[in-house]
């Protein structure tokens, strides 16, 4: 989830790139660059870093000129370098683009593309978009960006500029958000309403598709079919936090609105076309290599540990390797009994969070394989780890972690699969049936989230209750413990998480009357053994809030208040229970007036011992 920016009109162009990505650096941070047309040729100035470090590297020769592109990153291809910063260009330097998303395909067309010659300068996907336009282009600009179009598979928000064609953007998109400013004699393009809302609040909201030559004093947009298209203006009246919210209240609120996206970009190039397998470019494994693990441990710390949790039951049950999980703070310190037989998978949101990623140096130094999982590429724990994968959930900005955590649980069910493809644990007819639903995953959630009153009205319900308890069984206590942890950190109610059967052997006795209970029946192999323990505290009429699958009309008659989420295979459908549970903490700490987005307390990255 990179910010990009341009300019078109009579004043200096980098004043308002600057401005606008310094707007957008909440959408990427770790590297930026502009690219300005000085009249004869396209200058680019790019830098490794936060915005300031690009800022001090343009001090004293800022790029002069009227018409500009800007970009700040969130690296997805190619770790955070100078090389790999935006914008980027083609061999003669007189295409220029920006690029903000994901190119599924970039690989081939990388390769075909050097095998006529071009040279590329970065290990990014949106170089390949440069060098693309310069292979198709025939004179005409529009043309050639549409032809590079009909190449490129994945999402994307994308500025191009031309040292042939100086007076005017090409604009487009597909699944990601981009907007055009209307000025007096300018105009402004950007991926999200931030950088643009102190120059003007008139926009025009690109559609997936659709194509805008941006001149200084004309906007023309025509459909993925090239015919024009007449745009109504979105008069944009948000104020500037307000808008980097995106219209959200809170960053956890979008963050968890952001869901179906990011799970969709995770997903993105990674399950075959044909459903038949899952494909882990960045791993390369094989069975002799898998064969080679006597145990697998799966180490992290908070939700991250939550998601491991649910990694181990999708290694066991798909693979059937063993599978440890461990509290990162507490493995670190337990001599635990690793050797070259052994694989260390680290699950980490920031890669920064200092016990895990001591926890991965202890493996390390003790002889085991490591594999990390992670949100930012080129943090700590990517680098000190033997292979990676990346989790494309974009900047998580609420210390609440929320599309983390789904991403993390969708990565952890597609390395089960891929390892269950290498070792034939899984027959090609439960592969497809389970990647068949996998798909699905994105609009379930988004169906999900749809109707929030509910648990709007439980939050406000019970939202003053100082102790709440979760229960469930097999993969719904683990989900059972995020929830907790989600209501504990940012409404500060005392929330437990219990596995179900576990209750009559204590925490029975805490259940009184009126004391509400978030119970989990999702997983049908102890599905009655789950409605006999919601029984148990109903007798001591404890409120009980069931969450349940669609098709489930069971659950109702044992339960105060019932949540359903759509059907969908038990072992993806923790993906979707954790949406109401994360939801259920958001309302309880709005009715509590707390503060969502930073709750006392509490870190996003926790990088101390
Ligand atoms: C979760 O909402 C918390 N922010 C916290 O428990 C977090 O998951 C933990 O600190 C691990 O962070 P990481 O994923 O960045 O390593």
């Amino acid at each position: 989830m990179c910010g990009i920016v341009g300019y078109v009109g009579t004043k200096q162009a980098a004043p308002f790139l600057i401005e606008g990505l310094t707007k957008l650096e909440y959408r990427g941070y770790d590297s930026a660059g502009i690219a300005v047309f000085d009249g004869e040729t396209i200058n680019v100035e790019k830098t490794v870093g936060r915005l300031a470090a690009l800022k001090e590297k343009l001090e004293g020769h800022v790029p002069v000129g009227c018409v500009g592109i800007g970009h700040t990153r969130w690296a997805t291809h190619g770790r955070p370098s100078d090389r790999n910063s935006h914008p980027h260009t083609d061999c003669s330097g007189d295409f220029v683009v920006v690029h903000n998303g994901i190119i599924e395909n970039y690989m081939s067309l990388k390769e075909q593309l050097i095998k006529k010659g071009h040279e590329f300068k970065s290990e990014t996907d949106t170089e390949v978009i440069a060098h693309l336009l310069e292979e198709l282009y025939t004179g005409d600009f529009e043309a050639a960006v549409r032809e590079v179009l009909k190449r490129i598979d994945g999402s994307y928000s994308l500025v191009f500029m031309s040292k042939n064609d100086p007076d005017k953007l090409i604009c487009t998109k597909k699944d990601n958000p981009l907007v055009i400013g209307l000025g007096d004699g300018e105009n402004f393009i950007a991926s999200d309403i931030p950088a643009i809302i102190a120059r003007t609040r008139k926009t025009y909201i690109i559609n997936d598709g659709e194509v805008a030559v941006v001149k200084k004093d004309s906007i023309w947009i025509t459909n993925r079919e090239g015919q024009p298209v007449t745009k109504k203006i979105f008069e944009v009246n948000w104020n500037a936090e307000a808008a980097e919210k995106g219209g959200y209240e809170h960053f956890m609120l979008k963050e968890i609105h952001e869901q179906p996206k990011a799970v969709r970009e995770t997903m993105s190039a990674r399950v075959a076309k044909d459903n038949s397998a899952i494909i882990m470019e960045e791993l390369k494994w094989n069975k002799e290599y898998l064969d080679s693990f006597q145990k697998i441990f799966v180490v992290a710390c908070g939700t991250a540990y939550n998601a491991a949790l649910v990694g181990k039951y999708y290694i066991e049950k798909l693979v059937r390797i063993p599978v440890e999980v461990d509290i990162a703070s507490e493995f670190r310190y337990r001599s635990p009994i690793i050797d070259d037989r052994t694989l260390t998978i680290v699950v980490s949101q920031s890669g920064e969070t200092s016990d895990t990623l001591a926890a991965l140096k202890e493996s390390k130094r003790l002889g085991a394989k490591t594999l990390a999982i992670t949100n930012v590429v080129g943090s700590s724990i990517a680098r000190e780890a033997d292979q990676v994968i990346y989790t494309w959930a974009g900047p998580e900005i609420a210390v609440a972690s929320t599309k983390a955590y789904t991403t993390q649980l969708i990565t952890m069910f597609m390395l089960a699969m891929y390892m269950a493809g290498i070792k034939g644990t899984v027959t090609p007819e439960r592969t497809k049936e389970l990647l068949t639903q996998l798909h699905q995953i994105p609009a379930q959630i988004s169906e999900t989230l749809e109707d929030v009153e509910p648990i709007k009205t439980f939050a406000k319900e019970y939202g003053f209750n100082e102790d709440v308890f979760f229960i469930g069984r097999s993969l719904d206590y683990a989900v059972a413990l995020e929830g907790s942890l989600k209501l504990k950190e940012i409404s500060y109610i005392h929330a437990e998480a219990y596995a179900a059967g576990e209750l009559k052997h204590g925490t029975l006795a805490l259940i009184i009357e009126g004391v509400p209970v978030i119970a989990l029946a999702t997983q049908k192999n102890v599905y009655e053994k789950t409605l006999s323990n919601i029984k148990e505290v109903k007798a001591r009429d404890a409120v009980v809030i069931g969450i349940a699958s669609a098709n489930d009309s069971e659950l109702e008659k044992y339960v105060d208040h019932v949540i359903k989420v759509p059907e969908t295979d038990e072992l993806l459908i923790p993906i979707l229970t954790v949406v109401p549970l994360q939801l259920l903490a958001y309302y309880a700490a709005i009715t509590r007036q707390c503060d969502v987005d930073k709750p006392r307390n509490l870190a996003k990255s926790v990088t101390v011992e």
